[in-house]
């Protein structure tokens, strides 16, 4: 303070007991609340900044560089960020026991079509290959670029690494006589890791982990059993459910503090089993409570029954951001059409399948068929030519037209080869399932949920759009939903209607949080604390509500909680800082300015930033304006009177 002639104000900092370990928390707001004035408040929150970027933890990757220790404090500061991130470290198992056996000409060549097939399936998940370490890898999910679910994308791609070596084997394995294999653990940082760039030349630029993560996938990588693949404890809870796995207890890993939980991972889990076992494809769910909803669901609940009584299809899109509630409000009515015993058809876009033609479609239609993964070709035909059978289409067109959709070869001589251009084909296919869809439709009311519209390649949403023209002919209700990017192909209709999901007002955010404490009283400050943060975003109120609850700061006093440390100990959930972190990612021309706000608090004025930012008029303008889009911020006023 007094390098910056701030001494004045020593004495009121020391009242309030702001020492410098917090003070990089310090947002304008605390300042103007300890009547610093608007010119010193800027010079602090600049000094608090740069000083950030000098840090000794932020030191410590720069100081690996010589290029980089000659970097003023603030480019230092744009080369280090804090994000969680996945580390997968992934080895060819037994490689000593191979370098005996083989020539070195023919191990490097295992190796090299080893690194290759384990480059695919890392790529295709959006890994990073920090480094080949010997036959090692080491890659990371969620650096440079955060997408969502790095933890997920990690252990999809270990799963995808391990189910190629068997293609391995069987050409380069086989012509060696050995058995290639892999061992792949997979840790994510705890809180935050810090990336440092250390800048290079060329090919030797080099990104730096720093933090628990690197060490604890390597060490869980010398667990794992020949083609095993072992995550750590965070990674697990990231993933949920989403994959079946096995507890493989607690370890003592070298270079890390204390137990560390490890489980196996066996598979993915199996959405579409799971929906089977319902009677219907769609199975059974929990109605779910929700809060501030009961429009939504009316309006849903009147599309439904004007659908079964009118016998006339209906189209309800729901657009909203992640985490809204899109899928919950939707489990609501599947619940409702489960206990009429009506059918309900699922179909799901995914983030792995975006550029894949038809993806949902044809994974709907495996499910019709009830193919099982043990299943030869010659059944999964005979299934689903028993599927086809059932509806009225001409079988002669549709079982060519439909096996070769899903990849499954007609039996010689069954049926006719059909003679059409790709363009025909692709037509042809099309309309055989819009009629099977509506044909199904015309004997039984049905709901068609299509879920994440903004993952669907393009060819799915022609096929929508088919679907959507021809819904008024059958009793068909289709629900889609999708998050504000995406921009639908289709022209407004009549019957359709677009329902724009809300963020949660206050008292219903607040009433989320006491039934997530089970209606045991919170303190006032907390349940501020929590609905502020969470800003009407249901997903926030759950995690950050979940966070508080098992942290030590609170105490279970029978019928209450009692607050018994300071909140501002707590750290935003890893699972919130990964979605914000993909936003972010998203617009990276404005990250640094986004960044800069947050050091500025909640809320804060154009005045202030564009004090601070080093960007001109039109660029900051800009720039704010892409994160007003993207609702990372809002804005009331107009530049240069604008608060955000
Ligand atoms: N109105 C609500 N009342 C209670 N809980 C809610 C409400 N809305 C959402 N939630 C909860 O918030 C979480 C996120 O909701 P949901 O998965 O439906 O979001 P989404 O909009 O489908 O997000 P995404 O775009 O990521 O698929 C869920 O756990 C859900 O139970
Ligand atoms: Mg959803």
């Amino acid at each position: 303070m007094e390098r910056l002639g701030l001494a004045k104000y020593g004495d009121v900092f020391a009242d309030n007991d702001i020492g410098t370990d917090i003070l990089a928390d310090l947002t304008e707001e605390h300042l103007k609340e300890l009547g610093v004035s608007i010119g010193d408040r800027l010079r602090l929150l600049k000094a608090i900044r740069n000083d950030l970027g000098s840090s000794p933890e932020a030191d410590a990757p720069a100081s690996t560089s010589p290029v980089e220790a000659t970097q003023p404090a603030a480019q230092a500061s744009d080369n280090v960020e804090r994000r969680p991130l996945t580390v997968m470290f992934c080895d060819l198992a037994d490689s000593t026991a191979l370098s005996t056996r083989l020539d070195p000409e023919d191990l490097q060549d295992i190796i090299r079509a080893y690194q290759e097939t384990c480059a695919e399936h890392i790529q295709e998940y959006g890994g990073y290959i920090a480094k080949y370490m010997g036959d090692g890898i080491l890659v990371y999910f969620g650096y440079p670029k955060s997408l969502e679910r790095n933890a997920e994308r990690a252990v999809r791609s270990a799963l995808a690494i391990v189910e190629a070596m068997a293609g391995l084997n069987q050409t380069i394995g086989r012509d060696q006589d050995i058995e290639i294999a892999v061992r792949i653990g997979i840790a994510t940082g705890t809180g935050t890791v810090m990336v440092g760039e250390v800048i290079g030349e060329g090919m030797a630029q080099e990104r730096t982990v720093v933090g628990e993560a690197p060490n604890m996938a390597a060490r869980l990588q010398g667990l794992a059993g020949r083609n095993g693949i072992v995550i750590g404890p965070l990674t697990k809870d990231l993933t949920g459910d989403g994959f079946e796995c096995k507890d493989t207890g607690s370890q003592e890993l070298k270079g890390i503090a204390g137990l560390v939980q490890t489980w196996e991972v066996l598979g993915l889990r199996d959405d579409g089993a799971l929906e089977a076992d319902g009677d219907e494809l769609g199975g059974n769910v929990a109605v779910p409570e929700l809060v501030g909803r009961d429009e939504e669901t009316g309006l849903l609940r009147r599309a439904w029954q004007s659908v079964k009584e009118e016998g006339r299809g209906q189209v309800v899109t729901i657009n909203g951001e992640p985490g809204i509630g899109k899928s919950v409000l939707v489990d609501g009515l599947r619940a409702v059409v489960f206990a009429e015993g009506l059918p309900q058809l699922i179909l799901r876009c995914s983030p792995y399948h975006i550029n894949s033609a038809l993806h949902p479609v044809i994974e709907h239609l495996r499910r019709l068929a009830r193919w099982q993964t043990e299943d030869s070709a010659g059944a999964r035909f005979e299934k689903l030519e028993a599927m086809l059978e059932a509806y009225e289409q001409p079988l002669d067109e549709a079982v060519p037209l439909l096996a070769d959709l899903l990849s499954v070869a007609v039996p010689e001589g069954r049926y006719q080869p059909l003679d059409l251009t790709p363009k025909q084909q692709k037509q042809r296919t099309q309309d055989v399932i819009v009629a099977m869809v509506l044909e199904a439709a015309e004997r039984q009311p049905t709901l068609q949920l299509w879920e994440d519209l903004h993952w669907a390649d393009p060819s799915t949403l022609e096929f929508i759009g088919l679907l959507i023209d021809q819904a008024p002919t059958a009793a068909l209700l289709i629900v889609a939903t999708a998050r504000p990017d995406f921009v639908a192909p289709w022209q407004a209709r009549s019957h359709i209607t677009p329902l724009t999901l809300n963020r949660l007002e206050i008292q219903h955010a607040a009433a989320l949080v006491a039934r997530l404490a089970d209606m045991k009283a919170l303190p006032a400050e907390v349940v501020d604390h929590i609905v502020t943060k969470a800003d009407g975003v249901p997903l926030y109120v759950e995690e950050l509500t979940k966070t508080i609850l098992a942290s030590d700061i609170l105490r279970d006093a029978g019928d209450h909680y009692k607050l018994t440390g300071p909140l501002s100990s707590l750290s935003i959930p890893d699972t919130l800082q990964e979605s914000l972190m993909a936003r972010l990612d998203r617009l990276p021309q404005v990250r640094e300015l986004a960044q800069l706000g947050s050091v500025l608090g909640r809320e804060f004025a154009y005045e202030m930033i564009s004090g601070l930012s080093t960007a001109d008029e039109s660029d900051l303008q800009d720039g704010l304006g892409q994160l007003v889009d993207a609702e990372l911020l809002y804005q009331r006023g107009r530049p240069p009177r604008a608060r955000y």
